[in-house]
């Protein structure tokens, strides 16, 4: 597990390590802009501020500075804060707001 703190929301989340930032978002209920979700489209690009990630298969021309990762296939294997472009920053969807006031949230449906 990690811990990811995503800017500029400064939403802090416990990520799995064999999952991607994606995924954890959306386990968690936030969703946020992304296109293929298999690493060719670099909609989901983030600015890595601290921590190390592992990759999953991607289009390596995607990611062209050191400090970028995409959200759809970074899997953080330590803490790390990762900063949202102005394009994609996430919000908690709606249907996982009505699961947290009915008191299901994080069960299944
Ligand atoms: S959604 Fe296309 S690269 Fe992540």
């Amino acid at each position: 597990m990690a811990r990811v703190r995503f800017e500029p929301n400064g939403i802090e989340l416990e990520c799995s390590s064999e999952k991607t930032l994606l995924e954890s978002l959306v386990e968690k209920g936030y969703q946020m802009c992304v296109g293929c979700r298999r690493g060719g489209c670099g909609i989901c690009l983030v600015e890595v501020k601290s921590g190390e990630f592992e990759l999953r298969p991607h289009a390596k021309e995607l990611i062209t500075q050191r400090s970028q990762t995409l959200a759809c296939r970074a899997m953080p294997q330590s803490d790390a804060v990762v900063m949202l472009c102005e394009d994609n920053k996430f919000k908690r969807s709606g249907l996982y707001r009505w699961l947290e006031r009915a008191g299901k949230a994080g069960t299944q449906v």
